[in-house]
């Protein structure tokens, strides 16, 4: 599978109704919205408030990637305001399996989100309630880093897991995405591939967006 979820956070917030309007003109199969505390991550963006707004034009599935702590209190905002998929950080989770049912209870798809230094085995034991891990391969915060490489390592020794477990789970990778490394990337085995910086700041957005998914 090889979808891609231009992050919204390298859009122009002055502008999001006609970047929206171009993502669902683009070959793109997402859009990937990063929600940031301030606390969990160094950084703030957005709240439901807009993820409302931006649900009014997306013509294609909410991604919603939560960088905040204790997430439990905002799933069911969030799913009311529009989100398909919710991901929380293993990190920020202290009952990952309970926060993961409740996403499922609020009717999304749930997603679990491990930092570059946070080892697989963290989730080992909720793969099975779980439609998707994301890899971070920057450590969250800000668009515009530059990838870890050690993701492609990450990426193989999930693919493994995935399989000894028999879960069918998709694998995403955020983080520094660009046109040279997605083609390793979709090779390495991801299914889902994130872009900001490499969508938002090209000449044309939709040629890249169509180029990334090649
Ligand atoms: C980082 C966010 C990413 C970010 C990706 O904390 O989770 O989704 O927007 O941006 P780029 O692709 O520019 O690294
Ligand atoms: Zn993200």
């Amino acid at each position: 599978m090889k979808i891609i979820s231009p992050s919204l956070l390298s859009a122009d917030f002055g502008h999001l109704e006609r970047d929206i309007a171009m993502l669902n003109e683009s070959a793109c199969d997402w859009l990937h919205v990063d929600v940031m505390d301030g606390v969990f991550v160094p950084n703030i963006s957005f709240g439901q408030p807009i993820v409302k707004a931006i649900k009014r034009y997306a013509a294609k599935p909410l991604d919603v990637h939560l960088m905040i702590t204790d997430p439990d209190r905002y799933i069911r905002d969030f799913a009311d305001a529009g989100a398909d998929i919710i991901t929380v950080h293993s990190e920020a989770c202290i009952h990952l399996d309970r926060t993961l049912k409740l996403i499922k209870d609020c009717g999304c798809r749930s997603g679990v989100a491990l930092n570059p230094a946070t080892p697989l085995v963290m989730i080992e034991n909720v793969l099975d309630i779980c439609d998707l891990v994301l890899l971070m391969s920057v450590n969250p915060g800000f668009g515009g880093q530059s990838f870890i490489e050690n993701t492609y390592n990450k990426v193989s020794a999930f693919r493994q897991l995935r399989e000894q477990r028999k879960s069918s789970c998709l694998i995403s990778v955020d983080g520094g995405v660009n046109l040279s490394n997605a083609p390793l990337l979709f090779n390495a085995g991801c299914d889902v591939l994130v872009a900001g910086n490499a969508v938002f700041k090209s000449d044309s957005p939709q040629l890249t967006i169509q180029k990334l998914k090649q």
